[in-house]
C-alpha cells in the first residue's frame, strides 16, 4: 500500500469499502441500478456537509439535464447546489451563424436548474476558444466588434433573472500574466475586457460577473490576473468574482500558492471561487498543470496505466490531495463562495480526452457508476468528522 494510506482516516477508507466500491472501479461506463441505490442509501450530501461554507457545484451537459440517466438523475440534485454548463453556453454552441442562436439546450439546463433549485453560472460569454466558425472569416475589427457586442448582449440579456453569474471573459492570461493575442485583443484592444464587463452589466444588472482562468494561482498569471481586475475597477466596472479553475495533478497540487491566491484576490474585494476542480492522476506529458484545449499531445506506452480499474494506493492519494485541499477551502470559507467540480463522474471527465485522447482517468470523487469514492469520503469526512450530514437534513 501506498506509505500515504495512513493520511486519510481509516473510518472513511472503511466506509468506502462497506460502500461496495473496492476493487469494483473499472472503467465500464454502465450505470446499473443497484448503483443508483447505493448513491441514495445513505450516502451523505456534499452540498449539505458544506451548506454553511460554499456552493458545491458541478458541470453539466445536455444528457444530464435531459435525465438520461437514471442514476446520475438522482445523484446530480441531491449532491450539488450549482450547475456550470460544461459546453453549451459556448458561442459555438449558442451563436453558431453570425444571424443565428440556438438556444434550446441552454434553455434545458436553466429550466432543470430552476426545477432543482440550483444556481446556473453562465459559462462564458466571451472566450477565444470554442468559437463559431464564422470568426475565421471575419476580417475587420467592426465585425469583430459587432459580434462580441451582440453576443454578449443577446446572451446575457436572454438569461437575466435566470443565471446568477458569469464567467464574462475566460482565460485571457499567458502565462506570464500577459494578455494573451486572441481574436479579441488583436482587433479591439485592451480594453475588450473593460467592455465586456460593461456590456453584461447592462445587459443582465442582476447577474454577478466573474473574470476565470487556470493556473490564475501561480505567481506570474496571478500578477496579471490581479492587474486586470484592478483595471476593470478603475474604469468603474463592475467585476464580483474571480475563478481559479483548479485543474491539478493529485502529484503536482500549488497548494502555497492557492492559499496566497485566495488571500491576494479577496484582498481586492472580490469573491474567489474554484470553479473547474478536478485532480488527474495520470501522467503528465509536459510535467507542468495546464488546461489549454488547443495543447494535444501523443499517446505513448505508459501513458494509461489504468485501464482495468484505479489501484488502491492510488485512490487513496486522490483522497489525500483532495482532503489537502478542503482543508484549505475550509480554512477560508469566509472568502470563498463555490466550489465547482468540472463534471459529475470519472466517466464525464474531459481529463479521459486530454492532453492525450482515449484515456481513462478518475478525476472527480463518483466513479463511472456514479458510486463515492475514497475521495469523496475523504472530502466530507473533514467537514463532519465521523458525524456526516445525510442526504434530506
Ligand atoms: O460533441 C462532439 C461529438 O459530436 C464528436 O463526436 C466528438 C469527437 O471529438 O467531439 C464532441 O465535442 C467535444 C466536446 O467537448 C463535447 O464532448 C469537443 O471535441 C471537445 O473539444 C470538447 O471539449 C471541451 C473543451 O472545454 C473545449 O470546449 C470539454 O468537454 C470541456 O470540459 C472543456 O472545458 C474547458 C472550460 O470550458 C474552460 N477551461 C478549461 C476546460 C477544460 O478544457
Amino acid at each position: 500500500m501506498n506509505r500515504s494510506l495512513p493520511l486519510v482516516p481509516a473510518c472513511l477508507f472503511a466506509a468506502w469499502l462497506l460502500s461496495g466500491c473496492a476493487a469494483r472501479q473499472t472503467a465500464s461506463s454502465a450505470a446499473s441500478p443497484a448503483a443508483s441505490s447505493i448513491v441514495t442509501s445513505g450516502t451523505p450530501s456534499l452540498k449539505a456537509a458544506f451548506k454553511k461554507d460554499f456552493l458545491i457545484g458541478t458541470a453539466l451537459n445536455l444528457d444530464q439535464v435531459s435525465d438520461k440517466d437514471p442514476a446520475t438523475a438522482k445523484l446530480i440534485p441531491e449532491q450539488f447546489n450549482a450547475i456550470t454548463p460544461e459546453n453549451l453556453m459556448k458561442a459555438m454552441h449558442l451563436h453558431p451563424e453570425w444571424n443565428r442562436y440556438n438556444f434550446e439546450p441552454a434553455d434545458k439546463l436553466v429550466a432543470y436548474a430552476q426545477q432543482h433549485d440550483m444556481r446556473v453560472n453562465g459559462h462564458t460569454l466571451i472566450w477565444h476558444s470554442q468559437l463559431p466558425g464564422f470568426i475565421r472569416r471575419i476580417k475587420s475589427a467592426d465585425s469583430v466588434r459587432q459580434f462580441f457586442t451582440d453576443h454578449i448582449t443577446t446572451v446575457a440579456g436572454r438569461y437575466k433573472g435566470k443565471v446568477a453569474s458569469w464567467d464574462v471573459v475566460n482565460e485571457a492570461l499567458n502565462e506570464d500574466g500577459s494578455l494573451r493575442k486572441s481574436v479579441f485583443l488583436q482587433h479591439l484592444g485592451e480594453g475588450y475586457i473593460t467592455e465586456a464587463f460593461r456590456l453584461a452589466q447592462q445587459a443582465a444588472p442582476d447577474a454577478e460577473l466573474y473574470y476565470n482562468d487556470y493556473n490564475i494561482e501561480q505567481p506570474k498569471k496571478r500578477a496579471g490576473a490581479l492587474t486586470l481586475i484592478k483595471n476593470l475597477k478603475a474604469a468603474g466596472v463592475r467585476v464580483d468574482g474571480v475563478g481559479i479553475q483548479g485543474h491539478w495533478h493529485i502529484d503536482n497540487l500549488p497548494l502555497a500558492a492557492i492559499e496566497e491566491s485566495i488571500l491576494a484576490y479577496s484582498a481586492l474585494g472580490v469573491k474567489v471561487m474554484f470553479t473547474e476542480l478536478d485532480l488527474t492522476v495520470l501522467p503528465n506529458p509536459w510535467q507542468n498543470n495546464t488546461a489549454d484545449v488547443g495543447r494535444t499531445a501523443e499517446a505513448k506506452a505508459g501513458m494509461n496505466p489504468y485501464t482495468s480499474g484505479l489501484p488502491d494506493s492510488v485512490q487513496v492519494r486522490l483522497g489525500k490531495a483532495y482532503e489537502d485541499l478542503f482543508r484549505l477551502f475550509l480554512k477560508h470559507k469566509d472568502k470563498i463562495s463555490r466550489v465547482t467540480f468540472w463534471g459529475v463522474n470519472d466517466g464525464q471527465s474531459w481529463l479521459n480526452n486530454f492532453p492525450i485522447r482515449g484515456r481513462t482517468n478518475y478525476p472527480l470523487l463518483f466513479d463511472r457508476e456514479n458510486k463515492p469514492k475514497p475521495a469523496f469520503y475523504a472530502v466530507i469526512g473533514i467537514r463532519n468528522g465521523n458525524n456526516t450530514e445525510k442526504l434530506n437534513d
